[in-house]
């Protein structure tokens, strides 16, 4: 039996170009997600499930997505993925053929993960850069969640529903999230609501619900909070999230983490033999 906290690791953006193509020409988008994987691999207690929030190609082309699928047979977690604004889903539906909810459209799931139900929601819009659930999503999610009521819920999407105040991100967020929130709002189960989209970390409050913005294992945005500068993005330390969710009294509690990708020095034992502090 498995113990200790359930362990959900999200990574986000990853888009995978062409083999020995570069993303905007400068940024190695394999080599980012290679060292993504090691990070996972290594990480112990290992996680329960790995989830991908969108964007996994970036034109998309099979090929991107075949190029993907090889770099992912080294990872040795199991993982679902939602699409992003990148990503197209009849691609992504042939090449990672998972348990979606409809046969066409949307590709929204529902994983259940030791008494945590994971929904997994397309906010992608072909052919355009923002998000919105559509209403056979909603209605999918309002069904889903009152089906477990007693069961903590963790939302994942690609799009966030809230401004992150960096001018060019906030115009392409989800364009629909009042929709989102009277429905979070009417099911006290849903814990979380993780996305991404923006390449960087951040934290809010949306519906009531702590929201966050995975970081990417490639490049950030470049937190510009005045318009500053043209768009642009940075190539900062690289990250995942790691939702931990503790079982306690009603829905339980959940944590997040940040976890740098890399080699880092250490862990170093603050006591020594004698049990005092080296
Ligand atoms: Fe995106």
């Amino acid at each position: 039996m498995t113990q200790g906290p359930v362990l959900i690791a999200q990574i986000s953006d990853l888009h995978i170009k062409p083999p020995g193509r570069l993303a905007y020409g400068r940024v190695d988008t394999a080599v980012a997600l290679e060292r993504c994987v090691t990070a996972l691999n290594e990480f112990r207690p290992r996680p329960d499930l790995v989830v991908i929030s969108g964007d996994l190609a970036d034109t998309p082309t099979v090929e991107e997505y075949e190029h993907l699928k090889r770099l992912l047979a080294r990872l040795e977690l199991p993982f679902v993925s939602i699409p992003g604004n990148h990503d197209s889903r009849e691609m992504m539906r042939a090449v990672f053929p998972q348990g979606y909810a409809f046969p066409s459209g949307p590709l929204n799931q529902k994983v259940e993960v030791r008494g945590v139900d994971l929904v997994l929601l397309d906010s992608s819009v072909h052919g355009k850069p923002f998000g919105k659930l559509d209403a056979p999503t909603l209605q999918w999610l309002e069904i889903t969640l009152a089906a477990s009521p007693n069961r903590p819920a963790l939302l994942f999407l690609h799009h966030p529903p809230f401004k992150a105040g960096i001018w060019h991100m906030d115009r392409q967020n989800l364009i629909n999230a009042a929709e989102l929130a009277p429905v979070v709002r009417r099911h006290p189960r849903v814990q979380l609501i993780a996305t991404g989209h923006v390449h960087r970390a951040a934290l809010t409050m949306f519906a009531g619900v702590p929201t966050t913005i995975c970081p990417a294992p490639n490049h950030a945005v470049d937190l510009d909070l005045a318009q500053l500068r043209q768009p642009s993005f940075k190539v900062e330390p690289p990250a995942f999230h790691l939702h931990s969710w503790f079982p306690e009294e009603g829905f339980g509690s959940v944590v997040t983490h940040q976890v740098p990708i890399g080699n880092f020095d250490g862990p170093h034992p603050f006591f020594g033999p004698d049990g005092k502090l080296l």
